[in-house]
């Protein structure tokens, strides 16, 4: 009996300390659902990557549209600074350690990745890269 509580309050306190227990968030569940579609896709995969990410995020590609060749071009060269849309207006930084709200909403995410890659890309982009390009921001 005492044994058994013992037990119980031990497997407590390891799952609150536990880091991937304590974290699980709305961001958390998005990264684990893009890395089941990335293995799917490609059993090869073996995790996301925020080098990646970087390249995908400073990368000038040549398929969207002419004056958003990038990630960079709305959102600028420094992830803790803020962005401009083509009409101007200002966008919070991207970096999460100063705008602490961001990627917490999954459909936003959804919704903005998707208007955002065809835009720049000329296409979707694929669950890797937003894995990629998330994980990246994350450690901003
Ligand atoms: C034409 C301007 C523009 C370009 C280019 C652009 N974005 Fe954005 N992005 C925005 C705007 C505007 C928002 C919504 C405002 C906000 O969230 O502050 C946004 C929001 C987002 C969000 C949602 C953020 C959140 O808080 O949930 C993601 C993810 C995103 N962009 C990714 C990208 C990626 C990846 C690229 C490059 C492939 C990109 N964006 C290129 C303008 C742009």
């Amino acid at each position: 009996m005492h044994r058994n509580l013992i037990t119980t309050l031990l497997a407590t306190s390891l799952a609150l300390t536990l880091p991937g227990a304590a974290n699980a968030g709305p961001r958390e569940d998005q990264l684990s659902q893009y890395a089941s579609a990335a293995k799917a896709a490609d059993p090869a995969f073996a995790g996301f990557s925020a080098e990646r990410g970087k390249t995908l995020h400073t990368q000038a590609f040549g398929g969207g549209k002419p004056d958003t060749p990038s990630c960079t071009s709305c959102h600028g060269q420094d992830t803790r600074g803020a962005g401009r849309n083509l009409s101007g207006k200002a966008i919070d930084a991207m970096a999460v350690s100063v705008t602490p709200a961001r990627y917490t909403d999954p459909a936003k995410v959804e919704k903005w990745f998707k208007r955002n890659c065809n835009e720049v890309l000329g296409r979707e982009c694929s669950a890797k890269e937003k894995g990629d390009w998330l994980t990246f921001m994350l450690g901003q």
